[in-house]
């Protein structure tokens, strides 16, 4: 991965490319194939956030900049609506909209590192890292 790959998002059939350029991309950095599985469920559950709460936005895979760890970034970023409560968002079961509450914290358990940064009305931006543990 040179510097970044962005996939915009806006409609399900968005949220399957994202899912296979992750995965391409992870089996392109070294990751083997159940990490690959879980790197793509995770970035399934924050595109599948973006077009349900926001409408559209992207995602945006970068080699993590963190000296000499390597992996992948996952950052899905939309200018939407925006997380009034985050802590409340990351609780298991909890949905504003009758869904099962599960997505977000379930990426976090997916992934390595999780992050996310939201204002109500200022959008929302989900940072996820995947470390290389088997570094070549
Ligand atoms: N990109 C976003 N913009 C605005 N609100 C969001 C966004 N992503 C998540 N949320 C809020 O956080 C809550 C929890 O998200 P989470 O993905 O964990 O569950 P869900 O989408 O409600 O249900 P599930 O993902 O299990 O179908 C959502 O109900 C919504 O209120
Ligand atoms: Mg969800």
């Amino acid at each position: 991965m040179l510097s970044e790959t962005r996939v915009p998002i806006a409609s399900a059939f968005d949220i399957v490319t994202a899912r296979q350029q992750g995965r391409s991309l992870a089996k392109e950095l070294g990751f083997e194939n159940a990490e690959m599985t879980l790197i793509a469920a995770a970035i399934s559950e924050v595109s599948r956030n973006i077009v349900e709460y926001a409408g559209h936005g992207v995602i945006i895979f970068q080699p993590p900049n963190n000296g000499a760890r390597r992996g992948l970034s996952v950052i899905a970023q939309d200018k939407g609506p925006g997380i009034p409560d985050i802590a409340k968002a990351m609780q298991y079961g909890y949905s504003s909209r009758r869904g099962l509450g599960v997505g977000l914290p379930g990426a976090k358990l997916l992934m390595d590192d999780f992050d996310i940064v939201s204002k109500a009305g200022d959008g929302t931006t989900v940072t996820m890292k995947k470390w290389l543990h088997n570094a070549k």
